[in-house]
């Protein structure tokens, strides 16, 4: 929840409580650079509390229980209906299909006015999931699959959990770099240069993947037109690299297999590591996905994986890969657990890094015992 400077909580479902909702995710986009979004939103938290068409397309959505990512189900609603060439005149303000963002004035009577000729299809759309599936935490994630590929020498198994489309299934075929290093290959369609500011280790230069599967309680098929409007429309509009590692990682999709199953990720988990698959290094991982998990589910999802870590053995070793929040607007991190079966499960911090993968900071040493 937000910190409120309030002397009074607005209820929980009030106007008031969701244009704070809109407020807290407006600092979030300005915060990583989205001023179109930043803008809208906070002009849609003024028309809430106005009682205007956002609170009327709003109003049916913040019952308990469905206001989970409220505010980003909004903008990816309405941001499909430009895709969709339903909004021409919020259109020209949207870099996403080719607008400019450069009179935020118009940009936010253009979104008032398109909110409510469009009500009755937003109140529809709103109730979508919220459906990113960001590439450019890859930049956080890949230092930790070449640290198992390195200590354990062996090929990756990739189960990723609450993988969405499954597009970080394909993590080994995209291109990283920045502060002075670089992996991947050089003629990969996802280029995420730049994203590192303090670089992790770059060895093994390639990695041998041997399995790619993952689960997500509503998985986003990325071979479908629907799957890609969802992916696109939940990309900030004005947000033009991510829309280029989006369309790069689409173009792997074919190439590159891998599986995402309709399934929570606590039963998935323990069926997949239910005996240790000798010659290859599992790794389970996941990238913000631990906010929106039940305490009950992620305690499941913890236990299994400490069970699997008592089976597993220098031969079938199991690491525990994650990329979560540390604290609200920039800072993320990337912990990595491993057991192989000769110790107590060793766990690191490896980097820090923004939310969508930007300024990747390593922080771990490069080998165990290292300084
Ligand atoms: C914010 S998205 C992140 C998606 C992806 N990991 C990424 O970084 O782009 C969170 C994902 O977790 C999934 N999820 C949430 N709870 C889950 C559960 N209990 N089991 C499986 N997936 C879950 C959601 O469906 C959603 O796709």
């Amino acid at each position: 929840m937000p910190t409120s400077t309030r002397s009074t909580v607005p209820a929980e479902g009030a106007p008031g409580h969701v244009a704070e909702q809109l407020r807290d995710q407006a600092a979030s986009c300005a915060a990583m650079g989205s001023a179109l979004y930043a803008h809208l939103l906070r002009a849609a938290a003024a028309d809430v509390e106005a009682g205007g068409p956002c609170w009327a397309v709003l109003a049916a959505h913040v019952l308990p229980g469905r206001g989970d990512a409220l505010a980003l189900r909004f903008m990816a609603a309405t941001h499909r209906l430009v895709l969709t060439r339903r909004a021409a005149e919020l259109a020209l303000h949207y870099p996403s299909v080719g607008g400019t963002a450069a009179d935020p004035d118009a940009a936010r009577a253009a979104f008032l006015a398109t909110v409510e000729r469009h009500a009755e299809a937003l109140r529809l759309l709103v109730a979508l999931p919220c459906q990113t599936n960001e590439v450019g935490r890859a930049a956080g994630l890949v230092g930790g699959f070449l640290t198992v590929a390195r200590d354990t020498g062996l090929p990756l198994r990739l189960l990723e959990v609450g993988a969405s489309a499954g597009l970080n299934l394909r993590w080994d075929r995209f291109r990283y770099g920045g502060g002075g290093a670089a992996w991947g290959r050089p003629d990969s369609p996802v280029d995420l240069g730049g994203l590192w500011r303090v670089p992790p280790p770059t060895d093994p230069a390639a990695v041998e993947v041997v399995e790619r599967s993952g689960c997500d309680r509503q998985p986003v098929d990325p071979a479908t037109a629907e799957g890609r409007l969802a992916l696109t429309a939940s990309v900030w509009a004005d947000q033009s690299a991510r829309f280029a590692r989006l369309k790069g990682a689409l173009r792997l999709v074919t190439e590159v297999p891998a599986t995402v199953d309709a399934a929570p990720l606590d039963d998935w988990t323990a069926a997949q590591l239910a005996s240790p698959i000798p010659g290859a290094a599992t790794v389970v991982y996941h990238s913000v996905v631990d906010e929106y998990l039940p305490d009950e589910v992620r305690a499941r999802f913890r236990a299994a994986l400490a069970a699997a870590g008592e089976r597993a053995t220098p031969d079938a070793p199991l690491a525990w890969l994650r990329l979560e929040p540390v604290d609200r607007l920039r800072s993320h991190g990337v912990v990595l657990s491993t057991w192989s079966g000769s110790a107590p499960a060793l766990t690191r911090t490896l980097a820090r890094c923004g939310a969508h993968g930007s300024d990747v900071e390593w922080l771990a040493s490069d080998r165990l015992g290292g300084p």
